[in-house]
């Protein structure tokens, strides 16, 4: 008898841990497939609309379709804050409690900007949620804005076109997408109008992403001994092998604008004076990746002695134009409009240089994402634009790191580079103290 009572107590202790162990098995399965589910709908690739529009110099300039228009209060100037550089990979760091979020509420308050630009490298990974999540920020904030694209937004999981689709969907966002058959997404021009008059013109161009090929023979390089005192960030990156060996290379393999940027530039410019009464007005050019000319601008400046009335800000890593010139700040030059170039890219640089009477920026990076420099550059850069339409005035601006950090294993992977950097170079220059280099 009590054998059987022992035995039936097991047995139902057998068959309710097998039903626990069963229910928990099945509960895993379904989570983890709700779990995947929901990732690989996050992941899933976006592909936008192209835009309609192809473009030929030879069309006639139509004011209601190739330029977007903000309104400047005559009784104020006009403040452009630019913000670069968010490279946010994933939406919730956008949160209110992070940083990027506090660094962009925090730069608007201090400046009271009239419109907002971002220059590129906005978002990658998840870069369609991230561009959502700017959006709707920068909707909040209710100014109008202006993005273009960087090297890094096309590395989500969305096409260029279809975050274009995402930005276009803000009621103050002024992207376009640009004609198709130029390079790049979201080429585009804002007139600034006061009183009925333009009185300024905005241009976004897209710098690409891609590695491209060119003639080496056209590339520059500088001997490392002459920068070695007067441009540390420059001399780090010196050639020690090869054909070029103690020589520092200039430019990088992208970021270089087209030949039909450029011409679709000056068609741009030649429409908006005839459309203004033949007054071809002041302009400023947003790009990611700064035009090759930043390098002579540069080199220039450190050779005067850093002259403080020219120049102002860090250099603290080398530019990263493309290796040649392929004609921009020619055209610049010779249309004698646009006064200012602002970029990004360089997320430790924030040097500003007028250079033949242009004046070459970096606009403080935004946010603490992908930087090593995030406790003294964070923030913004702001244009002032005066009541005839003059860029009168660039300024940097700085504001606390406040809210939470997210611990960024990219960061730390580039800490680790960055160390075993540091010690090859030690190496390096220990050697070459011996063998009396140095
Ligand atoms: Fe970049």
């Amino acid at each position: 008898m009590i054998f059987l009572i022992c035995a039936g107590g097991v047995s139902l202790a057998v068959t309710l841990t097998v039903s626990v162990a069963l229910s928990v098995a099945i509960g895993l399965v379904l989570a983890e497939a709700i779990y995947f589910k929901k990732r690989f709908r996050d992941l899933k690739f976006s592909f936008g609309k192209q835009s309609p529009r192809l473009w030929s110099p030879k069309d006639r300039f139509d004011p209601k379709k190739d330029v977007m228009t903000v309104r400047k209060d005559p009784n104020k100037d006009f403040v452009i804050l630019a913000f670069p550089d968010i490279q946010v990979w994933e939406p919730f760091r956008l949160g209110k409690k992070y940083v990027i979020y506090n660094t962009i509420k925090n730069a608007v308050k201090k400046t009271e900007p009239d419109m907002i630009v971002l220059l590129g490298d906005n978002a990658f990974y998840y870069s369609r949620q991230c561009c959502e999540k700017i959006t709707k920020i920068m909707e909040e904030i209710g100014l109008p804005w202006a993005p273009v694209f960087g090297n890094h937004d096309f590395e989500g999981n969305a096409d260029l076109a279809a975050l274009g689709d995402i930005f276009m969907k803000g009621a103050h966002c002024l992207f376009r997408k640009g004609p198709r058959n130029l390079f790049g997404e979201g080429n585009y021009a804002v007139n600034i109008e006061q009183d009925g008059k333009i009185v300024h013109t905005l241009f976004f161009f897209d710098t690409g992403s891609g590695a491209f090929s060119y003639d080496e023979s056209k590339v520059r390089y500088v001997k490392a001994s002459e920068l070695k005192d007067k441009s540390p960030a420059f001399y780090k990156t010196r050639i020690h092998e090869g054909e070029h060996k103690g020589e520092i290379r200039i430019g990088e393999d992208w970021g270089a604008f087209s030949y039909d940027q450029i011409q679709y530039y000056k068609w741009l410019l030649a429409g908006i004076a005839e459309e203004n009464g033949g007054v071809k007005p002041e302009s400023t050019i947003f790009c990611h990746v700064a035009p090759y000319e930043f390098n002579d601008a540069y080199f220039e400046w450190i050779g005067s002695g850093c002259d403080p009335e020219k120049g102002f800000g860090e250099m603290n890593v080398k530019i990263g134009s493309a290796p040649v010139s392929t004609g921009l700040f020619d055209a610049v030059l010779e249309e004698g409009s646009t006064k200012n170039i602002i970029v990004g890219h360089e997320h430790e640089n924030d040097l500003s240089v007028l250079y033949k009477g242009v004046r070459l920026s970096y606009a403080v990076k935004c946010g603490d994402e992908c930087t090593a420099f995030a406790e003294t550059l964070n923030g913004g850069s702001t244009l002032t634009i005066d009541k005839d339409g003059r860029g009168i005035r660039y300024e940097n601006v700085c504001v606390p790191l406040e809210g939470k950090r997210h611990y960024d294993k990219m960061m730390w992977y580039y800490h680790e580079l960055e160390k075993e950097e540091d010690e090859k170079w030690t190496k390096i220059e220990e050697e070459e103290a011996k063998n009396g280099n140095a």
